[in-house]
């Protein structure tokens, strides 16, 4: 294997428009964070990257429903990912952002010298356009019936009933999201990155020079080198995003994935000013985390960006991981069927190793993989717990009870002893050779074998049965076990890290350098340990069973949704309801709006003056039905002007699936301004 002087890792930069599930921890950062923590402990020259993604439709998407600015979704998401991601332990050297200055100017130049090179091609093309809202429309943003299937709800580039993926023109019957209108097609220059001429270096560089990468990788790549490449945009009609760098080109941004993997070169230049050493020297080894959906954009078009600028080094691995399912089903966003990290980290204070341990014994590293919530009670209680835990309990409390907490000396040593005192290398020998390939699942299962072994040999020895006849000979069996515990800091701290930061207080240690796994004397004779206590805690039932109700409450929503009611909003305060001041008000006089179908001009009583309501509820009430009604007002919002008509307020309507509309009343007559509580 080549040596290489410096390593540079980076984890897929998240959208900053949600929180992380476990499904991203699965497929990308317990991975890179182990695969960094190793090479840490080994004292090699490591820098790990990350940050998030801030551009591009889904930010704008997200924007749209909250109704905030894609500035304020980036900025909470921004700030919760960091937040979560530290208190998971997961160990960047930074976590950037793309809206940030560096980044935009980074990015900029970098298309720049392509653009200044003649890289680019440029190309006309019709794209559709919201005349209404003024805008062109990403494929996200149009809906319309399924040509394959006939759904009814289909997106522009995927059809969620069939799974087809689509073309915005494909869509019958398309429909702009933004304003319910009927999008038409309008000229727009872009420009493309000729991807069809780079197959050759591509095909060299990957199927050839990189026979090493997993297989999934591999294998994905193959397929889409055998299709044969296209050139692709890498500008967008888009208000969100870097302004694209050519003079007089208004009103287009880069590509989201143009600019996000330069994200990582951004995020190396405000961490070190040596960045250029880690991106330009052929001594660097370029790992970068991804899951599968990004396979195309790491191997394939950012190594091409790369190689055609010319400076910068090309990936010497990708090891992309497939996908986790929650409880047998895809991890889903929009239908909130994820365990969201935030959640966990609140919910499950100081366990945050347990998820770490159970994301990586059952991590999608060949095919996709199920989490299951008894699967993560199983493997707390009888693998953490009885295991690992209960090997370095047993050991330190023996040590206790027969040396008063001093690492006995081995005054007669056994044969048996010494073979699992000299077998502790060959094991870091193994989990060297699993991580430096990219198998952490192998590499966990044998660290856990170490545990095991430790156990075994006290199980087998059975010092309690001896101390009286033979106390020399449970002194080098405790020997055993504590050196066995001291190796063990360093072998479970990459999986592990709180674990072995605990582990390393009970033996009284700083800490444990690869290196010394298996050293003779980790622990010297006669070192002080201290008190024992338990390094994992029993996962009980009822607290699985809450988890399992949130599942199932995430299903009943889904089906309601299904069936057409709104979905379930996010929690408010008392505070933020305090604010709305709603009462009772009775109907005085109504009349239509002229010129419209649903409006109807309310004049109300609401006990603390008169005024009028705009209310669209003319396809089901007639004006003359309604005068003495009384109904339910929110009463302090904001004036608007509905068809030239000042609205003071808002009646309060119930609406069914159908679309219905019927009054929320009071259910006997009470005085006008009564307030709702
Ligand atoms: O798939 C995603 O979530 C992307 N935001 C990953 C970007 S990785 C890199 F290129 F920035
Ligand atoms: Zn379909």
């Amino acid at each position: 294997m080549k040596k290489y002087k410096r390593n540079l890792i980076t984890a897929a930069l998240p959208y900053a428009n949600g929180p992380v599930h476990i499904g991203h921890l699965a497929g990308v950062y317990i991975p890179a964070d182990i695969y960094s923590r190793y090479l840490r402990l080994k004292g090699e020259d490591i820098i790990f990257i990350c940050g998030s993604d801030e551009h591009g439709v889904p930010i704008t998407i997200k924007a749209r429903q909250e109704g905030i600015s894609p500035q304020q979704v980036v900025d909470l998401y921004h700030q919760m990912n960091k937040d979560s991601f530290e208190r998971f332990g997961i160990q960047f050297d930074i976590y950037h952002r793309t809206s940030h200055p560096t980044h935009h100017k980074t990015a900029s130049e970098f298309f720049k010298t392509l653009y200044d090179r003649g890289e680019f091609t440029e190309k006309e093309t019709e794209q559709y356009f919201d005349p209404g809202a003024g805008q062109f429309l990403a494929d996200r943003y149009i809906t319309g019936t399924c040509p394959k299937c006939n759904y009814d709800r289909a997106y522009g580039d995927q059809c969620e009933q069939c799974g087809s993926s689509l073309a915005a023109m494909d869509l019958i019957n398309p429909k702009s999201t933004i304003s319910g209108s009927v999008p038409v097609l309008k000229k727009t220059k872009h420009w493309y990155l000729p991807l069809d001429q780079y197959e050759g270096f591509l095909k060299k560089w990957i199927l050839e020079e990189n026979k090493h990468w997993k297989s999934n990788v591999y294998g994905q790549c193959k397929s889409w080198l055998d299709g044969g490449l296209e050139a692709r945009a890498v500008t967008r009609d888009l208000d969100w995003g870097i302004p694209v760098p050519i003079e007089g080109v208004k009103g287009k941004v880069l590509y989201v994935w143009f600019d996000a993997p330069i994200g990582y070169i951004s995020a190396t230049k405000d961490l070190t000013k040596n960045w250029a050493d880690y991106w330009k020297s052929k001594d660097t080894k370029l790992i970068h985390f991804i899951g599968k959906d990004n396979i195309v954009f790491h191997c394939i078009i950012f190594p091409a960006m790369l190689k055609v600028e010319g400076s910068y080094v090309l990936p010497e691995n990708v090891p992309a991981n497939e996908f986790l399912n929650l409880e047998g089903d895809k991890i889903s966003t929009s239908r909130n069927w994820a365990v969201w990290l935030h959640e966990y980290l609140d919910e499950f204070k100081d366990k945050q190793d347990v998820l770490r341990y159970v994301l990586c014994a059952n991590a999608p590293e060949a095919k996709d993989n199920d989490f299951t919530w008894k699967d993560f009670q199983a493997r707390n209680n009888n693998e953490l717990v009885a295991v690992l835990g209960n090997f370095v309990h047993r050991t330190l409390v023996l040590t206790h009870k027969y040396f008063a907490g001093k690492v006995p000396g081995q005054a007669v040593p056994d044969k048996y002893d010494l073979e699992v005192l000299s077998s502790i290398a060959a094991y870091r020998e193994r989990l060297e050779n699993h991580l430096d390939h990219f198998r952490f699942r192998e590499a966990l299962k044998e660290a856990m074998n170490l545990a095991r072994l430790g156990n075994k040999h006290l199980a087998d020895s059975e010092p309690w049965k001896i101390i009286k006849t033979d106390p020399d000979r449970v002194k080098s069996i405790l020997y055993t076990s504590l050196q066995i515990t001291a190796s063990l800091v360093a072998i479970i701290e990459p999986f592990l890290p709180f674990s072995s930061r605990k582990l390393a207080g009970f033996l009284n240690v700083e800490g444990v350098a690869w290196k010394d796994i298996g050293k003779k004397d980790l622990l010297r004779v006669g070192h002080e340990i201290a008190r024992p206590e338990l390094l994992f805690d029993k996962i009980e039932d009822e607290a699985i069973q809450v988890q399992l109700d949130k599942l199932e409450n995430s299903k009943k929503m889904n089906e309601m949704k299904e069936a057409g009611f709104p979905a379930a909003k996010d929690e408010i305060s008392y505070d933020e309801f305090s604010r709305m001041d709603i009462r009772i008000a009775r109907i005085l006089s109504a009349e239509k709006v002229p010129k419209t179908d649903k409006l109807i001009k309310l004049d109300l009583d609401t006990g603390i003056d008169k005024r009028t309501v705009v209310s669209g509820i003319a396809e089901y009430f007639k004006p003359e039905d309604l005068p003495g009604k009384q109904v339910t007002i929110l009463a302090n919002l904001a004036p608007r002007k509905i068809r030239g008509i000042e609205s003071h307020g808002m009646v309060l309507l119930a609406k069914d699936p159908s679309g219905k509309l019927i009054f929320v009343r009071p259910d006997q007559e009470t005085s006008n301004g009564s307030a709702v509580l």
